[in-house]
């Protein structure tokens, strides 16, 4: 199964993808995060992409197409994936489906819809801290998901970071590049009946009701 993550920044993408990546056994592919290693790293992709990031401008498609496409080619996605944050446009949304119908039809695509009022999103975002170690990634909330240990992940140990784009002024731009393209997007999954919106408010509540959504879905592609 292909499950694609929509919503607005801060809305719970990386936090319930991680949970629905871990329960289902399905590898979670974060856009951003993919983004914010190869500027870490300095690529060439890095250089390229580092000024769309910090201005919360999307990465031009066909960067974004091509860099979703080799991931999806390797081994560990070839049964499914969680794809948070992609597609953000009806052009990345129409270049994975092609994708997916040619490499692996059999497989289940839905996306679901993390439906957050933007009075909320502001508040998440500024208080999200997120662990340095790449390999673990875990998301907290300095409101409500704190560490344990103030600045030490609970997982691994590592130090907890906070993302040079969660600024009060790039998520606003965040949001608005968001509203900009999410009418279209949704419409597109929304026609084809497959998607699930919820708001999730309590994250149990809102794992839980997307699980026994994935359960009863009887739809194919
Ligand atoms: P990306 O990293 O995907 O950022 P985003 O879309 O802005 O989303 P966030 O990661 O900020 O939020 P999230 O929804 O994952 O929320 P989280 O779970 O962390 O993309 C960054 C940039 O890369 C983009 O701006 C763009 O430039 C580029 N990019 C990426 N993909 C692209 C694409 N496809 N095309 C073009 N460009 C692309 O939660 C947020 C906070 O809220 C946390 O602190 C968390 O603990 C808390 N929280 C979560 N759930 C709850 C809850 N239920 N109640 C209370 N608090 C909660
Ligand atoms: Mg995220």
């Amino acid at each position: 199964m292909y499950i694609v993550m929509l919503g607005a920044p801060g809305s719970g993408k990386g936090t319930i993808g991680k949970i629905l990546s871990e329960d289902m056994r399905l590898t979670h592919i974060s856009t951003g995060d993919i983004f914010r290693e190869q500027i870490s790293k300095q690529t060439e992709l890095g250089k390229k992409i580092e000024s769309y990031i910090s201005n919360g401008m999307l990465v031009p498609d066909e960067v974004t197409i091509e860099t979703v496409k080799t991931r999806l080619s390797e081994d560990d996605v070839k049964e499914g994936a969680i794809l948070d944050g992609f597609p953000r446009t009806v052009a990345q949304a129409e270049a994975l489906r092609d994708f997916l119908e040619a490499k692996n039809p059999s497989q289940k695509r839905i996306a679901i819809e993390l439906d957050v009022p933007d009075s909320e999103i502001v508040k998440r975002v500024v208080n999200r801290v997120t662990c340095s170690n790449k390999s673990c990634g875990a998301i907290y909330n300095l409101e409500t998901r704190k560490p344990k240990q103030e600045g030490i992940c609970d997982i691994c140990g590592s130090s907890l970071t906070k993302r040079a784009d969660d600024n009060e002024e790039t998520v606003s731009k965040r949001l608005a590049v968001y509203h900009a393209n999410s009418k279209e997007l949704l419409e597109f999954y929304a026609k084809n009946n497959r998607l699930y919106s919820v708001y999730p408010k309590q994250l149990d509540e809102a794992v839980a009701n997307i699980k026994a959504y994935l359960e009863n879905d009887k739809g194919s592609n």
